[in-house]
């Protein structure tokens, strides 16, 4: 499968969210952070700006949801124009009943890891999600170092993913440049969410072609 880019808006100017969108258009998807104060210290947006995100870009929208209670409020995330819904296994209580949900919404489920949460534990509902988010940051905030020590994870779930015949992709999420799209890549991740990397380049098109180029030379298939 081809490495797709995914820039966090985290990192955008929110008072000029759509210039920045326009500015991602050689992007394969958007990636939106939402965020709660509870599941983690920091407060982003909701429903509304996400329902209007839909309507200015023309690339599929990612919300990724770091809030508590993503059984009750992923549906209503779902119904705003998304082409999928990511949710965390540490806020989620039913993850298999709410991923048949959204797929019956016609809207694709990711499950996401944190840092310190194994993947294995995950292996057997594997088949319920399109894509598998691992955390290279503990989430909240952009601009974090990257935690290679997250790659081992990735490798262990991307040989699970062949082993099964699976088309599950890996996220990876936190960190990811230029520098360090190689290291995921390698890994067998193959879809890059990149925030301050993207945002704070001087050409936000060039830096995504950037990470693309570093990513597939060195993606393991
Ligand atoms: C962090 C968010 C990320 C963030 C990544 O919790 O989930 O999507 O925007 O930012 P960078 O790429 O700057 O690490
Ligand atoms: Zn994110």
């Amino acid at each position: 499968m081809s490495i797709q880019i995914a820039p966090s808006i985290l990192s955008a100017d929110f008072a000029n969210l759509e210039r920045d969108l326009r500015a991602i258009a050689n992007a394969d998807m958007v990636h939106v952070d939402v965020m709660d104060h509870h599941f983690v210290p920091n407060l982003t947006l909701g429903e509304p700006v996400v329902e209007r995100i839909c309507q200015v870009t023309d690339l599929p929208v990612d919300v990724h949801l770091m809030i508590e209670d993503p059984d009750r409020w992923a549906p209503e995330f779902a119904k705003l124009g998304v082409a999928s819904v990511t949710f965390h296994t540490g806020a989620v209580h039913a993850p298999v009943r709410l991923a048949r949900q959204l797929h019956d919404m016609g809207v694709k489920a990711c499950l996401a890891v944190r840092p310190a949460e194994p993947v294995e534990p995950i292996f057997d509902i594997l088949d319920e999600f399109d894509m598998i988010l691992v955390m290279t940051v503990e989430p909240g905030f952009g601009g974090q170092k990257f935690l290679d020590n997250q790659m081992a994870k990735t490798r262990r779930l991307r040989d699970q993913i062949t082993a099964r015949g699976l088309d599950t992709r890996i996220q990876v999420d936190g960190g990811v440049s230029p520098a360090t799209a190689p290291i995921v890549a390698e890994a067998g991740a193959d879809v890059l969410v990149a925030g301050s990397a993207v945002y704070g380049a001087d050409d936000p098109a060039k830096a995504i072609d950037q990470i693309r180029q570093a990513a597939q030379e060195s993606y393991r298939d």
